[in-house]
């Protein structure tokens, strides 16, 4: 039995991050809603409260029946969690004098405390709150301080249950990943035993089981995710996978033909379906971003439909859903939201069970599985791209002579980026075709041509982004290259601006 901590979600920004942070420990961990513990569950061996947007004084406060927890497993509440902990034991939580947010530093510390265990007196910790606990009961003892928080870290006395009330899961609290594997390796006794090797194991072994001798199909878009969710299911089940790889004509240049490749290579049955011409009959005159997107999405489904059929008894349909996209998030407001990623409504249409075998996993897990099973770097590193692919990044309309301006210019830029060892420096790149001309001059002759704005990002998680600080002489290099090689294009522009207000995409 595959043990685990379960993290329980009161609203909090970094929920997803105390996961992350357990998992980069190989202990496996669930993120679920704060009030669906899953008491049936004997291979949970230990709680994580995570903080939240509300204060536990508030009448909307997220809420949840602690005695079932505390006493029966060891617990660690982080900021909301310590708080609540505090506060429904008769502790006192109260808006802070000076709200203390940042770098703080834990002046006092009880470092034989095993929660503390290995952690330097002083160390730097990461607060963000608005309250602060301003008493504690006496079976409560108060086990680190900084200078603003008598209370900054506590435990309960005869009990495995502890408050923090700064965020060991954030970058900057030092020592955070020591006060984690504190509570999860030696309190919980967590065997750290959850590995991309294990994962796959354990995984082939389920879809045996799970799929039998049913058919599947799945359709490929040349992203990571995708992609490493059809060799995993390949290795479970080799034919009776069909992958489906649609060529909706705004892919990269050359990109149809060499991920194509790729998957042959890596031995999957795929089927590789060049639509373009469908796509591109279907945007003409189409300006409209949303449109574009729309009759893409549809395009891309009739196509997918058309070829699944094909294949005959076919009963599930894989995708390569990844665990932020699963996670039910808490919203403000109190209601569960399920934000739920798929390839819009194709498994409603086709009737067909649902096999997301990532579902699990979060994206560096993804690339770690990959590699384990042997697929190219080039393959897991690759940048994001939208699914509509160049059709966002042609600004207006879309012809056939526009997009093959784009994917040359594209492709100067994207080769330059890889030749200069920039390119995994980077979240993402590409260029946009501006819908304007400008005067220019080559040779005797004045021209009037396109522009072209170069985007390239450096980010965690797409929700935000910088623009990358490429060097001048890198920049100076493409532009040059682009303006002399790509037909049509005179001036070549690099997009400055952060997300947000911006976002990474034009359209
Ligand atoms: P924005 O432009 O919203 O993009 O800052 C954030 C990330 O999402 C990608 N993106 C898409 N991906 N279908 C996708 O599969 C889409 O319609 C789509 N639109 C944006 C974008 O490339 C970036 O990584």
């Amino acid at each position: 039995m595959q043990e685990k901590i379960i993290i329980l979600d009161f609203g909090s920004q970094t929920t997803q991050l105390i996961g992350r942070r357990v998992r980069e420990l190989n202990m496996y961990c669930e993120i679920v809603p704060y009030n669906k513990f899953p008491y049936d569950d004997p291979s949970v061996i230990g709680v994580i409260l995570s903080g939240s947007p509300f204060s536990v004084y508030d009448e909307k406060a997220f809420k949840t029946d602690l005695s079932r927890l505390r006493g029966h497993l060891p617990v660690l509440g982080i900021c909301y969690g310590a708080q609540f902990i505090a506060y429904t034991s008769g502790g006192s939580v109260e808006p802070a004098g000076s709200r203390e947010y940042g770098r703080a530093h834990l002046t006092t510390m009880d470092l034989g405390n095993p929660l503390l265990k290995d952690m330097q007196l002083g160390t730097q910790v990461w607060m963000s709150h608005g309250d602060t606990i301003t008493s504690v009961p006496e079976s409560f003892k108060v086990i680190a301080s900084t200078d603003k928080v008598a209370v900054a870290a506590y435990q309960v006395e005869g009990e495995k249950t502890w408050g923090v009330q700064f965020h060991p899961e954030v970058y900057h609290s030092a020592e955070g990943t020591q006060l984690l594997r504190n509570f999860v390796v030696d309190i919980c006794g967590g065997k750290q035993d959850w590995s991309a090797a294990s994962f796959i194991e354990s995984t082939v072994a389920q879809l045996k089981e799970q799929l039998g001798d049913d058919k599947v199909v799945l359709g490929l878009s040349g992203g990571v995710d995708s992609s490493v969710a059809a060799v995993l299911l390949n290795k479970a089940i080799g034919k009776n996978l069909t992958c489906i790889f649609v060529d909706h004509g705004m892919l990269r240049k050359n990109e149809f033909r060499d991920v194509l490749r790729d998957y042959e290579c890596l031995g999957l049955n795929v089927v590789g379906v060049d639509a373009s011409a469908k796509f591109f009959s279907e945007l003409a005159g189409v300006t409209e971003p949303e449109r574009k997107r729309k009759i893409i999405g549809k395009g891309f489904i009739d196509v997918f439909d058309e070829e699944a059929h094909k294949i005959t008894d076919v009963k599930w349909l894989a995708q390569g859903t990844i665990y932020p996209d699963c996670i039910e998030s808490l919203s403000i407001t109190g209601t569960t939201i399920k934000s739920h990623h798929n390839v819009g409504g194709l498994p409603e249409k086709m009737n067909l069970k649902l096999c997301e075998p990532l579902r699990l996993l979060f994206k560096d897990e993804v690339r770690a599985v990959g590699r384990e099973l042997g697929m190219p770097e080039h393959l897991i590193k690759r940048h994001p791209f939208p699914g509509p692919g160049l059709a966002v990044r042609i600004l207006g309309d879309i012809t056939p002579e526009k997009v093959r301006i784009l994917q040359d210019a594209d492709d100067i830029f994207i080769r330059g980026l890889r030749d200069w060892d920039l390119y995994d420096k980077v979240w993402q790149a590409g260029a946009i075709l501006l819908p304007v001309q400008s005067v220019g001059v080559m040779g005797d002759e004045r021209t009037y041509e396109r522009a072209i704005a170069l985007r390239a990002v450096t980010s965690t998680d797409a929700m935000t982004a910088d623009w990358a600080h490429l060097p001048y002489e890198f920049m100076a290099k493409v532009s040059n290259d682009i303006i002399n090689h790509v037909r049509g294009v005179n001036r070549v522009c690099y997009d400055i601006s952060s997300k947000p207000p911006a976002t990474i995409e034009w359209e």
